[in-house]
């Protein structure tokens, strides 16, 4: 962590300044000291959130204290935390619900996580999801100080980095942090990138600093995505731009649930046979029946994702959403057909309408806004 980052940071509980005390660094060609290990003192609360291997571990404790490293940091040091209350108590166990799911399965599952798989995933991000270069506008944030809220492994953020952002990435999994730094490092992007591990429903970051705020398929996967809205409203500058994608609830993924599961009822009515609409998907199907539709038989969702929160919104809801988070010039752009549903369309020789439907019914609605003044 760069000290510079320390000007930015404060305590998610009580939003208090955080005082930097180093316990080994390292300087960089400009002059400028990155904090390899330290520890991060809440003034207010006297909670000590550590420094490790560059990382900051700046979130509700209860978010922090199943992290092996962090325990391990807490007790060589003789630093064990006091439990401290928290913000946003009430929506932590699942919270850690959330933080264990992305942790086992940084990539949702898609991927193995070997570094040599590490070009795979990024191949496989620019293969399904092709209109991502020009939406995210990596080059248009040179220079620019900007919040990624949920990197993940880090798939976007290197590519602001690279571009000549300079970059505050941050994830709630552990696993995702340490792998998009393992994917900084190799590049050699990493003094370009500051790495915290904490919580997008309450932000480490005092008010109004960031020149751009950034966040790729995350705030749905959290609990309470109207309290990230207004953390990323709150720390971005006034008259700052953000970018946000999350799940549309109007598309053509909710409709084909929506669909095979009154299909699955009628059919099973009808015949009396409960296996009868994954039988019908076999014929269809193929194999992918197997894999998908034996398991949104169980599930309900058409979806292969089974993260404990999926949150999806419409438009009108994102504007109310937004609109009470303070942003104006709110706009809408959809994109993006979920793997199955492409899956399925190509089966059914449809390709073509792919790009079409994925502009009206898509599953990814990207909302731009901008802080009101
Ligand atoms: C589908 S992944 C997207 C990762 C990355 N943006 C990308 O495009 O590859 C969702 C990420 O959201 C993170 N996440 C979910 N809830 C979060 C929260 N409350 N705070 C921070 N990160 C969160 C997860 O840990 C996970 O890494
Ligand atoms: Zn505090």
């Amino acid at each position: 962590m760069n000290t510079k980052l320390t000007s930015l940071l404060c305590c998610p509980v009580d939003r208090s300044v955080l005082r930097l005390e180093s316990l080994n660094d390292r300087t960089l060609g400009n002059g400028e000291k990155v904090i390899i290990d330290g520890w991060l003192l809440c003034e207010a609360c006297h909670q000590k959130f550590p420094i490790i291997d560059e990382i900051a571990f700046i979130a509700e404790i209860e978010l922090l204290d199943r992290i092996e490293p962090v325990r391990r940091f807490w007790t060589e040091r003789g630093a064990i935390p006091q439990r401290v209350q928290s913000t946003s108590q009430s929506g932590n166990a699942l919270l850690r619900e959330v933080q264990t799911f992305w942790s086992d399965r940084p990539t949702a599952g898609k991927w193995d996580t070997d570094e040599e798989q590490m070009e795979g995933l990024e191949r496989w991000r620019r293969e399904s999801h092709p209109w991502l270069e020009s939406f995210a506008g990596y080059e248009r944030h040179s220079a620019q100080l900007m919040l990624e809220v949920g990197c993940g492994q880090g798939l976007c953020t290197y590519r602001f980095a690279e571009n000549g952002a300079n970059v505050v990435a941050l994830d709630l999994s552990f696993d995702s942090i340490v792998l998009a730094q393992k994917r900084l490092r190799r590049k050699g992007l990493s003094d370009k990138v500051d790495l915290v591990l904490g919580n997008a429903q309450s932000l480490p970051f005092l008010d109004d600093r960031f020149d751009f705020v950034y966040s790729f398929g995350v705030i749905h996967h959290s609990p309470d995505t109207a309290a990230c809205v207004r953390e990323i409203a709150r720390v971005v500058k006034s008259g700052s731009f953000v970018l946000v994608m999350y799940y549309y609830t109007w598309s053509l993924t909710k409709l084909i649930e929506a669909s095979a599961r009154l299909a699955n009822r009628v059919l099973t009515w009808v015949t009396g046979d409960e296996q009868a609409f994954l039988k019908l998907a076999r014929r269809m199907l193929g194999g992918y029946a197997d894999k998908h539709t034996a398991q949104f038989l169980k599930t309900g969702k058409a979806a292969t994702l089974h993260a404990p929160v999926i949150h999806t919104y419409s438009r009108r809801q994102t504007l109310a959403m937004f609109t009470a988070a303070g942003f104006t010039n709110i706009q809408f752009a959809l994109t993006h057909l979920s793997e199955e549903v492409a899956f399925v369309l190509s089966k059914l020789r449809m390709s073509s309408l792919i790009p079409i439907l994925a502009r009206r019914v898509g599953w990814d609605l990207i909302t731009t806004a901008t802080k009101r003044g």
